[in-house]
């Protein structure tokens, strides 16, 4: 422990540095305009993980954006943990909002402000710092692999037919992903599980063109009417979702896993200060934390139609269009959820339009286990680095590549994210604690002392 926490005092400011480095690349995957700057984010995880000492670096081409490989086999009996990770961030819009520029990473009040600060640039960068520590001070117990992705935050499309295809090279005892949320840093806490998620886009159409709001309004169905109708229709009154089906395959918890998950610490009040809200909202019957962690949910995440520019024109649209998005829980899968939703949605539409619902992206809910070697593992490394063990919960977000590498690879999951829920991943002004950035190189190589020493005593 002395070691780590000596040469992390040491090398914090070039550690800092790199990060920053790193941060200042718009590797936005969701724009193509990005595409150079997200291979120079690709050359430059791959460059640092040569620093640290990785062996057989490879920037692996895909039919999207790179795959950054770099693996260091100490030994072939040792077990191998792979860590994987993002270097593509999401869009920075609305960048007004923004206090200091996105892509120029400023320290104000302790806190890293960048897109990707935590989200995952911040967290995946403690891994290649954490793995230089252990090259440096030679106390890698096992074999490591990197497998650092560029197309996370636009679904992954590429990376299932990376995972199909280097089977062997991805071999590996467990998958260490730092890409998730801790309840806070006097609470620390381990996410177990995931939501899936169905994504997918509608359209609604009515008259051949726009039109005069004067001349045919009152006369011609309005399509961002009947579409604001469509939607608000998809939640009953206690907010259940409407779609026939939709909570047939849902894993009820039983009373000990409710209470269990219920006693994580959530402040309500400070949730809404937090947030800016007077009341929480959701499904009745139902906590927040069930709410985010164990249920699932239905979001529109933009809609549009007719007239948005500035001042006023009248005018009657003739589409109108929404993006949609279902958070998954076990035992749903995104196909059958993708099903019901677009049967459903085209049966409501009433004559006076056409409605088209395109199916975007998707991905698996999962649980995690928590009796596995690499759970302990994460559990001992946490309590002492944090003085405190972690408490188990339930994550409302989603990285589809887990059920991926459960099924492809048979590989379990460890998700030891460092990040809060309130960094803003995703927002304006996101960021990441240096605190919790040198906590989580601080951690990780404990995760690795103890994940080998557990494997060796059940050998
Ligand atoms: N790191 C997040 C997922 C996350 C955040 C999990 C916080 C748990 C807590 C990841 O980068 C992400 O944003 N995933 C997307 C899904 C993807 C298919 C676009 C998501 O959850 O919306
Ligand atoms: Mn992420
Ligand atoms: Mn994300």
């Amino acid at each position: 422990m002395e070691h780590i926490k000596a040469y992390i005092e040491t090398h914090k400011q070039r550690m800092l540095d790199e990060l920053f480095a790193l941060l200042r690349f718009p590797s936005v995957s969701a724009d193509l305009k990005y595409k150079p700057d997200v291979l120079k984010a690709a050359d430059y995880v791959a460059a640092r993980l040569r620093d640290a000492g990785a062996d057989h670096v490879e920037v692996c081409p895909t039919a999207g954006n790179p795959i950054v490989y770099g693996e260091k086999i100490v030994d072939e009996s040792k077990p191998t943990i792979l860590v994987y990770g993002h270097y593509d961030v999401q869009p920075p819009d609305p960048l007004e909002l923004w206090l200091s520029p996105p892509f120029e990473p400023t320290i104000r009040d302790n806190k890293i402000y960048a897109r990707g600060a935590c989200d995952d640039k911040g967290q995946f960068y403690m891994h290649i710092k954490a793995f230089e520590l252990m090259m440096q001070t030679q106390t890698l117990p096992c074999n490591v692999k990197f497998m650092i992705e560029g197309e996370e935050e636009v679904g992954s499309d590429n990376l299932g037919t990376f995972v199909k295809e280097n089977k062997q090279k991805l071999k590996a005892d467990v998958v260490l992903i730092s890409d998730t949320s801790m309840l806070s840093m006097e609470h620390p806490s381990l996410e177990t599980g995931l939501r899936g998620l169905s994504y997918l886009e509608v359209e609604v159409t009515g008259p051949n063109r726009d039109l005069h709001s004067g001349v045919y309004g009152g006369a011609v169905a309005n399509p961002a009417t009947i579409l604001a109708k469509l939607i608000a229709s998809l939640h009953d009154e206690d907010n259940h979702i409407t779609i026939p089906g939709f909570y047939d395959d849902v894993a009820e918890l039983s009373l000990a896993e409710r209470e269990a998950l219920n006693s994580a610490p959530y402040n309500e009040e400070e949730y809404k200060k937090d947030l800016g809200i007077n009341a929480v909202w959701g499904e009745k019957g139902y906590s927040t934390l069930e709410r985010t962690g164990t249920r699932p949910t239905l979001e529109v995440n933009g809609i549009w139609g007719g007239y948005t520019g500035e001042g006023a024109k009248t005018v009657l649209p003739s589409k109108a269009h929404a993006k949609i998005s279902m958070r998954l829980v076990p035992h749903q899968t995104s196909a059958q959820i993708t099903k019901l939703f677009t049967d459903h949605f085209t049966q409501i539409a009433p004559p006076y339009v056409q409605v088209k619902v395109t199916p975007h992206h998707g991905g698996e809910p999962v649980v995690t286990p928590t009796d596995s070697i690499a759970y302990r593992a994460a559990q001992k490394a946490i309590e002492e680095a944090f003085g405190k063990a972690p408490i188990p919960t339930r994550g409302g977000g989603s990285i589809p590549i887990v059920a991926l590498f459960e099924a492809e690879l048979g590989i379990k999951t460890v998700l030891m994210g460092f990040g809060l829920d309130s960094d803003a991943l995703h927002s304006p002004n996101e960021k990441y604690d240096l605190f919790n950035f040198y906590k989580g190189i601080e951690t990780i190589p404990l995760f690795y002392k103890y994940f080998d020493e557990l494997s060796n005593s059940h050998k």
